[in-house]
């Protein structure tokens, strides 16, 4: 059995609810020691909710000798501080999603943690939840043959959503960096680098603030960036997929991830979820899902939290935590972080000049062994899946 890592999280806000609960409790080469934010008040709440032992500012956690791995839950705006201060500080991260909010940060934090050896990894680690990592399956083993084509829709009011989210009115809260990153990390965790993108885009709305109900702002406000998404994208593997993402809508999400191949059609649940069910559909057949091939399925199995929706985010974090200590690639890597990014900033990019744009960036990501469980007991015990996360 290896040696726990120990481990600090820093940024203590909504998200950091279900990640505290399973970081503590899900998986056993996590010591979950110590817990930082920029209002202490926060950090101490959290530290009492979820029985972890320290409660420590953002410079003493970077000075920690014991602590080697900070997972960063800030807003997307404070990451690349948050980063370059731990890696230069010697620290393996964690990020949520997106690894900075521009390609140039990114880039310098791929960099940087490569020169020093250290691990950085990042969100969404949906992609090796049971729904994604069983779609992954059915395509590793053939069962729809080459995927030929498909499509990745989501749409939501991102505009009514900052009303309460407050981040999301900054770079990074658009609704494909804040949402559809989750699409082009699911696409990319089945098909692997895109190699060119052409798209279309649209603004954001200026949202006036007295018409609030969650006020919280003097002055009208307007997200960053293209609030809409139409784009092409030409994956290495030969596919070609339509991506729509549309946050001047409402929130009555449409999440659509369907991959045509040769021989067969798969459809993909919500990648923004662990258990998004995976079904096939051929020829003249009925329709069939999938069971599930692999754990991490979102499956609560300690006492439950009004949190529990957001599933098995941490994941991530224990594969990670493994792959520090057998020193192997991490899958949700610095690479597929980068590439993530490229993708999204590339889009915008197309839109933007009407030119083809092409990742400079490539990643691989290798699945995880199938044939384990979260649960057992109808859900009540936690069963084997860790070990999937081993090798
Ligand atoms: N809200 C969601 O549904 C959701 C889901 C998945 C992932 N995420 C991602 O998780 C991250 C955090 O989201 P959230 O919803 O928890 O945000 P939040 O605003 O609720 O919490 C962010 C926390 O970070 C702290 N913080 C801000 N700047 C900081 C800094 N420079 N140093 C230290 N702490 C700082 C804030 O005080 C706050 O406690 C974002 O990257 C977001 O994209 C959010």
């Amino acid at each position: 059995m290896e040696q726990k890592v120990k481990t600090a999280v820093v940024g203590c806000g909504m998200i950091s609810n279900i990640y505290l609960k399973n970081l503590k409790n899900l998986f056993s080469i996590i010591d979950l020691a110590a817990v930082g934010n920029r209002s202490m008040a926060a950090a101490e709440e959290k530290a009492k909710t979820y029985g972890i032992g320290r409660v420590m500012t953002i410079d003493e956690i970077a000075a920690d000798g014991d602590i080697e791995l900070v997972v960063n839950l800030t807003p997307a705006f404070a990451h690349y501080d948050v980063i370059k201060k731990m890696l230069l500080a010697g620290k393996h991260v964690w990020t949520e999603k997106t690894m900075a909010v521009t390609v140039d940060q990114a880039r310098e934090l791929t960099e940087l943690a490569g020169e020093r050896g250290l691990y950085l990894g990042v969100a969404p680690d949906t992609v090796l939840g049971a729904g994604l990592q069983t779609a992954r399956r059915a395509i590793d083993t053939d069962m729809i043959g080459s995927v030929t084509s498909g499509y990745a829709v989501i749409n939501r009011d991102q505009a009514l959503n900052s009303e309460y989210f407050t981040f999301l009115r900054g770079n990074g809260g658009a609704l494909p960096y804040d949402v559809g990153v989750y699409y082009v990390g699911a696409l990319l965790s089945l098909l692997g680098p895109v190699k060119a993108i052409r798209a279309f885009g649209a603004p954001a709305p200026v949202h006036e603030p007295q018409f609030l109900y969650v006020n919280g702002a003097a002055e009208p406000w307007q997200i960053p960036g293209c609030n809409v998404l139409s784009a092409s994208l030409e994956f290495e593997c030969g596919a070609l997929v339509s991506v729509l993402f549309d946050g001047n809508t409402v929130n009555a999400s449409q999440h659509e991830l369907t991959l045509f191949g040769t021989r067969g059609v798969l459809k993909v649940g919500d990648p923004n979820q662990f258990n998004g069910p995976v079904t096939l559909l051929y020829a003249d057949q009925p329709a069939c899902t999938l069971p599930f091939t692999h754990g991490y399925d979102g499956t609560n199995t300690v006492e439950q939290t009004p949190f529990d929706g957001y599933g098995h985010r941490g994941v991530g974090v224990a594969e990670m935590a493994y792959a520090i200590r057998r020193g192997r690639p991490n899958r949700c890597s610095k690479e597929y972080g980068l590439h993530c990014l490229e993708v999204l900033a590339g889009m915008e990019e197309s839109a933007a000049t009407g030119r083809t744009v092409e990742p400079k960036s490539r990643f691989a990501m290798k699945p995880l062994a199938p044939g384990f469980y979260s649960a057992f007991m109808g859900g009540t015990g936690r069963a084997d899946a860790e070990r999937s996360l081993m090798d």
